[in-house]
Formats: structure tokens, sequence, C-alpha cells
């Protein structure tokens, strides 16, 4: 496989979360035991992805302190023999290397993207959005196969899409899908519709946070037009999609996208993740039967 690095868009001001975001990243909210961008460094380490670089930007400080080691923190926890603990904490040697670099001001997704191009360094780069996780069976397994449509539809883009209920459509970026360049899990687009109503939507297929590109997508973004005070990667993707091929890759049956975007979701993403908990779920369960009973 050769995608070896990816980016991390981790700038964001989390304003639909606010107060909860006013001094502490989204990006490190609670899911169940983690914050949320520990579950994306791990789907990465498993995907293969040996370096990824962070953008963070103001009040985001606490993602660096998470991934850096604590050596006062270490030398408590051996003190107290609490090994366990240790070990969930060891991201030094995950076999990752991190990088950071600051967006200074928040001007979209597609102007973060913009900041890795010296790290790519001319190469095909996976991005993960911070805020979301993408749970499988089996951890990283989607990331693969989304490089394995990438490289083999030698795609300008592969972007991870997950179907949705109708009424949901007019929340998400929708896939204008090839009839004729679909099969089970893969599928051509000729298009992408920014949030349309449910009669107008081309499909139910919903852009889900996860995305590879090939170095071209930087030029794609210089020439993309500002929107609400914004670069929206999903325009530079449609500028792409003029001259080459961008492909879809849906999740399966056994995967699923959890997003800490807005309370909605951030809710029943913990409720999810903290119910299959295995020392505290059960319990948990339980308590929440009797509460809504
Ligand atoms: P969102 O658009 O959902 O995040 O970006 P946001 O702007 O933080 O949220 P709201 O709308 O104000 O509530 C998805 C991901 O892209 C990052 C975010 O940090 C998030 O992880 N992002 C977004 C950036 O890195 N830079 C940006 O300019 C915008």
């Amino acid at each position: 496989m050769g995608v070896k690095k990816a980016v991390i868009p981790a700038a964001g001001l989390g304003t639909r979360m606010l107060p909860a975001t006013k001094s502490q990243p989204k990006e490190m909210l609670p899911v169940g035991r983690k914050p949320v961008i520990q579950y994306v460094m791990e789907e990465l380490e498993a995907a293969g992805i040996d370096q990824i670089l962070i953008i963070t930007g103001q009040k985001k400080r606490a993602i660096e302190d998470h991934f850096d080691r604590d050596s006062e923190l270490i030398r408590n926890l051996e003190e107290k023999g609490k090994h366990d603990l240790l070990c969930t904490l060891d991201y030094e040697n995950c076999g990752v290397k991190l990088f950071y670099t600051r967006q200074g001001i928040q001007l979209g997704t597609a102007h973060a993207i913009s900041l890795a191009e010296s790290f790519v360094d001319n190469e095909p780069f996976v991005v993960c959005l911070g805020d979301s996780i993408i749970k499988s069976k089996e951890p990283g397994s989607f990331l693969k196969k989304l490089i394995e449509t990438h490289e083999k539809r030698e795609a300008s883009v592969t972007i991870a899409f997950q179907e949705v209920a109708a009424e949901d459509v007019i929340k998400y970026g929708i896939a204008d899908p090839f009839p004729e360049h679909s099969d089970n899990s893969d599928f051509r687009l000729r298009g992408l519709v920014e949030k349309p109503e449910v009669d107008e939507a081309p499909s139910r297929m919903a852009i889900s946070a996860r995305y590879v590109f090939s170095p071209r997508i930087f030029k794609a973004i210089e020439e993309t037009p500002m929107k609400n005070g914004e670069y929206q990667i999903t325009d530079s993707i449609k500028i792409l999609m003029e001259t080459s091929e961008v492909w879809g890759h849906r999740l399966g049956p056994d995967e699923k996208r959890y997003d800490v975007g807005g309370f909605k979701s951030y809710f029943e993403t913990f409720l999810t993740f903290a119910l299959e908990d295995e020392e505290y779920g059960k319990d948990l369960g339980e308590y929440i039967k009797r509460f809504v009973g």
C-alpha cells in the first residue's frame, strides 16, 4: 500500500458545540474513555499510516499536550503500579510520527488542507476530519479499503460515503454517482450536491469525513472560490472532477461514522461508546432503562 501520510484538520472553531468548546478543542471531547482525536489516530495507525500532520489553531494546545510524553504522570502511575493505564498512554511507541502546524485564521477545510502541501511532498495522502470516528469490526479496515479503491481506480480523489435517511440528506454533501460506473462498494462521481432538499437529492450517500487525495488537490484548492468566508474542500473536489476521476467508497453494513460536530450526534456517539465499555457498559444500559422507564 503506497499511502503513508495523513492529515487531520482540527483547527475549526466548533461553534455548534459551544459552550463546551469555548476553551477546549472539539477534537478533545471525550467519547467513552478517550478523546475523539485519539480514535482517529488509532484508526490511521491500524491502516498503516506512519506520518500524521495535525492542523491545529488557537485554543488547540490540548491536542499536542495529549499526545506528548508526560514524564511526571508516567512516574506517578509507575509508583502506584497502574501498568494498565500506562499502556493506554503509550503514544510515543505507537509507530506513528506526529507533526503539527497551525491554521492562523479559520478559513475552512480546504484552507486547512492546503497547509499540508509541503508535508505531503507530492505523494497521495489521507484526510480524516478530527471530529469524526469511523467504527469498524477490524480497526482501520475501512481506511484500508478507501485507499485500495483510490489506487485501483487511479482516482484524483476518493471519498467515504455513508447512506443516510432521506430526511437527513439536507444536512450533508450528497453524491451524484454515474449509474454505469458503480458496483456494491465503489461508484464514480459526476457531481456532489451540498445539503439538497430531499426531492432534489441525487442519492442518499453522504460524505463521511474520510478522503484520499492525490497532490493535484492543492492546485484545485488555489482555484476554489470563497463562500460565506470559507474555502470548502467539497468545492475544490468539484473543480478536480471536471478534469479527472473522483470516486466514492461506501461504508459497509458493519461500518459507521460517528461525529461530535453537534450536540445531538455527540450525545449519540458518547452513549454508543459508553454502552460498549467493557467495565461499565452493562450497568449504564440498566441505568438508562430505569431512567427512561
Ligand atoms: P467543521 O466545519 O465541522 O468544524 O469542520 P467547525 O468549523 O469547527 O465547526 P462549527 O461549524 O463551527 O461548529 C470539520 C473538521 O475540520 C476542521 C474542524 O476542526 C473539524 O475537525 N476545520 C474546519 C479546520 O481544521 N479548519 C477550518 O477552517 C474549519
